[in-house]
């Protein structure tokens, strides 16, 4: 009954844009050109794109097809590649739909703060700047309020099931996300100010190359891709078994990549302009000046030295990553609403209802205690725990899954893939490289 009554995407598109959905995010508008920014500019981008080829892409291939070989939530997903290790891998799927829950709980954050940022800037043009002041300035009330709306939107889209809301609004928004960044950066491009950006993005100052430049590439390539968590897994089992794994995973890796290369192309840029029109972005000492609001300050601020033009723009591009943080929140509570749906038998809406409520409550908790919880919950997910997690779904993959069985679920969507160079060069990869790469990274 389980697996008769499960969703399924529709179409390889829908597909496409609610895993692409997921990976773009916060984390490629947001994190990676903040990331960027603060380690250098160019070795970062060079040092993050090795990452995602060569760490996170085999990886990706590897939690979707998990997934789909197990048609069903991630616990019985892991439990079906490892039946030998039953306790171990209803383990592994309970931790990683905890991790993923507390990653929801401070995504929502950030992004309750950009829906006031968006209703800011309309106000802000509306010419009502009291309101507009309170949706943008820092209080536990405007965070709590703006956080509960988010989670609000967030479970509307879930309960409307995999094909009907996740993949109906991620083959609306993403589109449109991809249009509206495209117009905002060729307009970014046409101020003074902006080629400086541009040049510490593309042109490599080795001198930044350290160890924890390395580190945080990689933790930003798994954050980016929505790897670790159980997130891929469980989209991977709502696809279809004609859909080519490593096809569909280069497509989404490219997509996300593409578009964190994009936002960094945008908010370098950007930071330059807000200078060359008397924003400080930079100490005397040459760091940048509040390097985790860099969105949230030094963007509003350059968009308001651009008068009314300026108002319009700042309300697109906050429209712009509301849709980015949606399509990637919802994939989040998507993991443990499909394993209530299927463990414990609920109904779809029960099951998003409480998941969600508690969600909500965490986060609630998070708000009140900002200044001790905040940074240490997004420490905890996604420096340590996103990795280990990794690691753990590769050495299963690499190491106690059958490899028939691999080969024969890849085969279903790419029948020659044995003749191919993927086939030969994979399976090794996840089994030695991934885990050897991934231990040198972390222990440095
Ligand atoms: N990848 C998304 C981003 O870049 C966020 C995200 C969605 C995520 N699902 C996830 C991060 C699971 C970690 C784990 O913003």
């Amino acid at each position: 009954m389980a697996s008769s009554s499960r969703g399924q995407f529709s179409s390889r598109f829908g597909f496409i844009m609610a895993a692409a959905g997921s990976a773009v995010g916060l984390g490629n508008v947001w994190g990676f050109p903040t990331q960027a920014a603060s380690n250098g500019g160019a070795v970062f981008l060079i040092v993050y794109l090795l990452m995602v080829f060569l760490l996170a892409f085999p990886m990706l291939v590897a939690e979707l097809t998990i997934g789909r070989y197990g048609q069903s939530n991630p616990i019985r997903s892991f439990r079906a590649a490892w039946p030998q290790g039953k306790a171990g891998a209803i383990l592994l799927g309970i931790v990683g739909m905890i991790v993923v829950s507390l990653i929801l709980s401070f995504y929502a954050i950030v992004a309750g703060w950009l829906v006031g940022s968006l209703f800011g800037s309309g106000f802000d043009l509306l010419g009502m700047q009291t309101a507009s002041h309170w949706l943008t300035s820092f209080t536990t009330e405007r965070n709590l309020i703006l956080m509960v709306a988010f989670m609000i939107l967030t479970i509307v889209v879930v309960r409307n099931g995999v094909a009907n809301g996740i993949e109906k609004w991620s083959t609306r928004l993403m589109p449109l996300l991809f249009i509206l960044f495209g117009l905002l950066t060729a307009y970014i491009f046409t101020q003074e100010g902006a080629w400086d950006g541009l040049k510490m993005y593309l042109v490599p100052d080795i001198s930044h190359l350290t160890p924890k430049l390395v580190v945080s590439a990689m933790g930003q390539a798994f954050f980016s891709l929505s790897l670790g968590v159980c997130v891929m897994t469980t989209y991977g089992s709502y696809l279809k078994k004609e859909a080519n794994l490593p096809k569909t995973a280069a497509q989404v890796a490219l997509l996300d990549t593409g578009v964190a290369f994009v936002a960094g192309l945008m908010i370098l840029p950007a930071m330059f302009v807000a200078k060359h029109n008397g924003v400080e972005i930079f100490s005397s000492s040459g760091e940048l000046l509040n390097s985790d609001t860099l969105v949230f300050t030094v963007l509003p601020a350059m968009f308001e030295t651009m008068g009314t033009v300026g108002a319009i723009i700042g309300l697109v591009f906050f429209l712009l990553m509301i849709i980015a943080a949606l399509t990637s929140s919802i994939s989040m509570l998507e993991v443990p609403v499909a394993c209530a749906i299927e463990e414990l038998q609920q109904t779809r809406t029960t099951a998003v209802l409480w998941i969600g409520g508690l969600v909500t409550l965490v986060s609630g908790v998070v708000v009140f205690n900002f200044s001790s919880l905040f940074g240490l919950v997004i420490q905890v997910t996604t420096v340590y725990s996103q990795p280990i997690i990794a690691l753990l779904i590769t050495l299963i993959v690499g190491w106690i899954w059958n490899r028939n069985q691999i080969l024969t679920e890849l085969k279903q969507g790419y029948p020659e893939i044995e003749h191919s160079w993927f086939w030969k060069i994979w399976p090794i990869y996840v089994r030695i490289v991934c885990p050897v790469l991934m231990l040198m990274v972390f222990f440095a």
